[in-house]
């Protein structure tokens, strides 16, 4: 096993959702946490938490990661004790918007591949130095099943995931000879503020996602990446695949009810 006691964990997108479980996860396992993502305010009060409650070292830091030079600021500023970044958990994503190509905001373009593709990139370009001149790291990200099978409605959302997808195993041959770890950890539905944010706060329309049928939580997703990152120091897992018992591909999802 590989223990998280006193590594340094950044996770990105930590305010909600995957992101704040991975980071509850992590800091139960003990690690030193740096969380980020746009809103301050519940930013602080995790951290707070996780002081308070876990009695770990957490470095918060409120960042948009389509911010290029922000990222690199950040990155290249944090406090000594944080510096060396040992696993690098790039979560912060969304959809936004649904529909036919033809017929998206052009603001939910841009935003989607900012932020699921360009973001991630940001984060991993200034972290990933430090993990080669340590020779040592492990990034670990949160793609989708929308990674690897298209819907429909959500062409340049799996687009992104996709590229994702293709970030990692590029990654993954970039940093051949080192032992430095790339793994990506692709949930199918997950009942969080995701279709929320997709549908621009249309409870009825995001509340319907999850209706009659279980999802994940974003629990069994951080359980999902505490066990990739735990993996002894040998082990790279490359993809890690879940979905609910109750969705059996993308669109295939058994809404029957809420009972197992
Ligand atoms: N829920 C699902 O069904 C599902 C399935 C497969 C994959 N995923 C992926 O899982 C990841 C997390 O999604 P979630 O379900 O946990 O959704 P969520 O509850 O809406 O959380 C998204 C997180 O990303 C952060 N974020 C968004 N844009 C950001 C930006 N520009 N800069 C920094 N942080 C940003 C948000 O923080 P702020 O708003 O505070 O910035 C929030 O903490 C995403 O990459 C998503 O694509 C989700």
């Amino acid at each position: 096993m590989y223990d998280l006691a006193d590594k340094t964990i950044f996770i990105t997108g930590a305010t909600a959702g995957i992101g704040r479980a991975c980071a509850q996860a992590a800091a139960a396992a003990g690690a030193r946490l740096i969380i980020c993502g746009r809103r301050s305010g519940m930013l602080v009060t995790l951290r707070d938490d996780l002081v308070s409650t876990r009695g770990v070292d957490c470095h918060a830091m409120t960042l948009d990661v389509r911010n290029a030079s922000d990222v690199a600021e950040a990155i290249s500023s944090l406090p000594s004790n944080f510096a060396n970044i040992d696993i690098l958990v790039n979560n912060a994503g969304l959809a936004s918007g649904y529909g036919p190509l033809h017929e998206l905001d052009p603001d939910d373009v841009e935003v989607m591949i900012d932020t699921n593709v360009k973001g991630l990139l940001y984060v991993t370009r200034a972290v990933v130095t430090g993990m080669v001149e340590r020779n040592s790291g492990h990034i670990i990200n949160i793609g989708s099943i929308a990674g690897h099978d298209v819907y429909p409605g959500a062409s340049v959302y799996c687009a992104t995931k996709f590229a994702v997808t293709a970030i990692t195993d590029g990654l993954k041959l970039d940093l051949h000879g080192t032992n430095i770890r790339v793994s990506t950890v692709d949930p199918g539905l997950v009942e969080t503020d995701f279709s929320k944010v997709r549908f621009h706060g249309d409870m009825d329309r995001a509340n319907a996602v999850y209706a009659k049928t279980v999802p994940l939580v974003a629990e069994d997703v951080a359980d999902a990446v505490l066990y990739v990152a735990t993996r002894p120091p040998h082990v790279d897992v490359r993809t890690l695949i879940l979905t609910s018992v109750k969705q059996s591909s993308v669109t295939m999802v058994d809404r029957s009810g809420r009972d197992l």
